[in-house]
């Protein structure tokens, strides 16, 4: 992991709205002015004032507008929307406009297009259409990044520097022969010589061994299964190219303007899995993140781990929502509208999770274009719309909560450990199931936590647990010997060690462990497993505690007398055999789970595993599931975030505390009732 940079948040403008340099949280969107005529940024900025907006994300998608040809320049627009932004107190996240290359550029230079794994040619006509490796490409990127830093330095509306954008949103696998020339690059700094690869990738299996760097080729279109090593180095060199990327960005924005921060927006959400931000989060001077939900039972819980996540990631200190949406987005198969309310909630369990601005993509919908039905502050209704009005009022409700910025998140009972050489180890090809889902286990232990009203932290790997009294660590597939080590030294200490099917199987070369399945956590666990017994899709074992598994069971042998077996299977091949272990360690405890539960089938393990952990809830029993509680705090107070996960009111005057924005939550007769789809925040003073 990269050396962290100390934190540096906002330069905010001494203007900037509602006053100079107090407290505040930041509100507002992407704007992308050279998509309307001159007369509606007026327009614009009279409604941003009259919605709180306090930050605009600006050149985001300007690259073409910006240079229109290969030594033409066009700043003055972009003069004239910096200085009107200003003049309007609102301050600028400047984008250094890299995101998409221009036509003139890909005609010039078709070298810099991406190729994938079969050997197309991605073509301009959309967006990201460069390769991350190309120098052709970032000595351009680079020229206009410089232009703009330059130009803007002194800028008085200049709050911080946004590189580029998503970074490998589309083009994070790049197969081209730029890529190769750098993954062979990487593997030599990796491996010195072409020996230790052949070792590490295991290359005596099926003629594959190398005899120099030059013969080695990105895992292009094969004739089966390519090397799972070389796919694994392959996912680490990608983001390690990004991350190359983001820092020649980087360096060069600070050797111009030292004072201002400098960001990225991550995306931190559902499936997007390509970069490793945990490993990214040290380059930048605060953490940014983009989240869109995505429909379904548990969309609000995948919002909150998400949000988590990120907060963890940025070291539990502020950061920076830098997208989301105000109702629908235009990418998924069906984008539903958001209901009154769940906005404004949304943003606030962002917040919850410690983020100190809340923005969303865009400002103003656009009319032409691929996301013309993509929602935006400023619908294609106008301002006399409910989209608006909710928007404005949600920026009133910022402003109230203005007290809360700064503060810090309050580190939780229990960890989730997230890795995500795990996620991309265990989900590769040629694999006992091609149905697991790393995230989606992961998920489902913190929406089965979010029901019992126990807060968690979700944490990268690498994050010291010391503090937590337990630990889940999904499958953790990909065991280095030394994180073996540290578990057994956070269970001896006194910590609790949960872990599950697939854990502790494959080294970091993505090697089998020998002697039997959990490698190194077969000490730890108490168990052995000669074979795995996964489940077709329609099969279910039935566990003797009443729980239903699915996806996954161990032929599981019980080696050491101490472990107490929390469950068995009860019907199946492996009836009778354990299903759920415990083993006692020292002062703590590692328990091993051999099948996907699901979070209604966690719920039924999860009460034991805590209470033998010590680990009980915060919440009144009246509210635990019904609503999810967050808690940051600064010198003076907590601040408990109370949402509701429910479609009813619900009684939260239990909570204490005092309301921070009486928005929340409608107080009468000693009741406070949190309205569905409610959000409020509880200022508890701390004695
Ligand atoms: C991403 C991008 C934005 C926009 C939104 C749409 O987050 O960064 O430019 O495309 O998606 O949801
Ligand atoms: C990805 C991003 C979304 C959006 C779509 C557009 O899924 O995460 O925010 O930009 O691409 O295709």
């Amino acid at each position: 992991m990269a050396a962290a940079r100390p934190h540096r948040w906002l330069r905010w403008p001494k203007n900037a709205a509602p006053h100079g340099r107090a407290p505040r949280l930041a509100y507002g969107a992407d704007y992308n002015p050279e998509q309307w005529p001159r007369e509606v940024w007026d327009e614009d900025v009279r409604l941003m004032r009259e919605a709180g907006v306090n930050i605009v994300s600006l050149g985001v998608f300007s690259w073409a507008r910006i240079q229109p040809g290969e030594d033409e320049w066009d700043f003055a627009w972009l003069d004239e929307v910096m200085d009107l932004l200003h003049a309007n107190g609102v301050a600028v996240d400047l984008a250094t406009a890299t995101a998409s290359p221009p036509p003139w550029l890909t005609a010039l230079h078709p070298e810099i297009l991406p190729v994938t794994a079969t050997g197309e040619t991605v073509w301009p006509g959309a967006r990201q259409h460069w390769r991350p490796t190309s120098p052709v490409f970032r000595s351009y990127a680079l020229r206009l990044a410089e232009a703009i830093a330059r130009r803007y330095a002194d800028h008085p509306a200049l709050a911080a520097w946004h590189v580029s954008n998503e970074l490998g949103c589309h083009n994070v696998y790049d197969y081209s022969d730029d890529a190769a020339a750098a993954f062979r690059t990487w593997l030599r700094a990796r491996y010195g010589g072409i020996e230790e690869l052949n070792t590490a990738w295991g290359t005596a299996f099926w003629s594959q061994s190398y005899t120099g760097f030059d013969q080695v080729l990105p895992p292009r279109l094969a004739a089966s299964h390519p090397n799972p090593t070389q796919q694994l180095d392959f996912k680490r060199f990608s983001s390690d190219a990004l991350k190359e990327y983001l820092r020649a960005e980087r360096d060069l924005l600070q050797e111009v303007t030292p004072d201002v921060p400098i960001t990225t927006n991550f995306m931190v959400m559902g499936e997007s899995r390509g970069m490793n931000y945990a490993d990214w989060a040290g380059e930048v001077d605060f953490v940014s993140n983009d989240h869109y939900v995505r429909p379904g039972a548990q969309a609000l819980d995948e919002l909150s781990f998400s949000a988590n996540l990120t907060g963890n990631i940025a070291g539990g200190r502020p950061w920076f929502l830098m997208e989301h949406s105000t109702s629908a987005v235009n990418w998924q198969p069906v984008n539903r509208a958001k209901a009154p309310g769940e906005m404004a909630r949304d943003s606030l369990l962002h917040v919850a999770h410690g983020a100190d601005a809340v923005c969303f993509f865009q400002w103003r919908q656009s009319a032409a274009g691929a996301e013309k039905y993509h929602s935006a502050m400023v619908p294609h209704a106008g301002s006399d719309s409910a989209v608006f009005r909710s928007v404005a009022d949600l920026g009133a409700r910022l402003t109230r909560m203005a007290p809360l910025a700064g503060s810090r998140r309050k580190p939780a009972p229990v960890a989730i450990v997230f890795d995500w050489e795990s996620w991309w180890a265990c989900e590769q090809d040629s694999h006992p199931t091609s149905l697991l889902r790393y995230r989606q286990e992961a998920l489902d232990w913190y929406s089965a936590l979010l029901a019992r009203g126990v807060r968690a932290d979700v944490v990268p790997l690498g994050t010291p647990l010391d503090g937590y009294g337990m630990a889940v660590a999904p499958i953790l597939h990909l065991v280095r010997e030394e994180t073996a080590k540290e578990l057994v030294r956070y269970t001896e200490a006194g910590g609790h060690l949960v872990t599950t099917y697939f854990s502790g199987v494959v080294d970091e070369n993505d090697h089998a462990w020998l002697g039997g399945y959990p490698g190194p956590l077969r000490e730890l666990l108490g168990i052995r497993i000669e074979e795995f017994a996964p489940l077709l899709p329609d099969e279910r074992v039935r566990l003797d505690d009443g729980s239903v598994g699915t996806l996954w069971s161990d032929d599981l042998t019980v080696t050491d007398p101490q472990v107490e077996v929390l469950a068995s299977y009860a019907d199946g091949p492996r009836a009778g055999q354990a299903a759920i272990t415990r083993r006692a360690t020292g002062a703590g405890s590692a328990a091993y789970v051999s099948t996907r539960l699901g979070s209604q089938g966690l719920a039924g393990v999860l009460p034991r595993l805590l209470e033998r952990a010590g680990v009980s809830g915060e919440l009144p029993p009246q509210l635990r599931g019904r609503v999810e509680v967050a808690v940051r705090a600064d010198d003076g107070a907590e601040y408990w975030f109370a949402v509701n996960r429910t479609a009813e009111p619900v009684d939260i005057a239990d909570l204490g505390g005092e309301l921070l924005d009486p928005a929340g939550a409608a107080e009468q007769d000693g009741a406070r009732i949190l309205p569905p789809r409610g959000a409020a925040v509880l200022r508890r003073p701390i004695s």
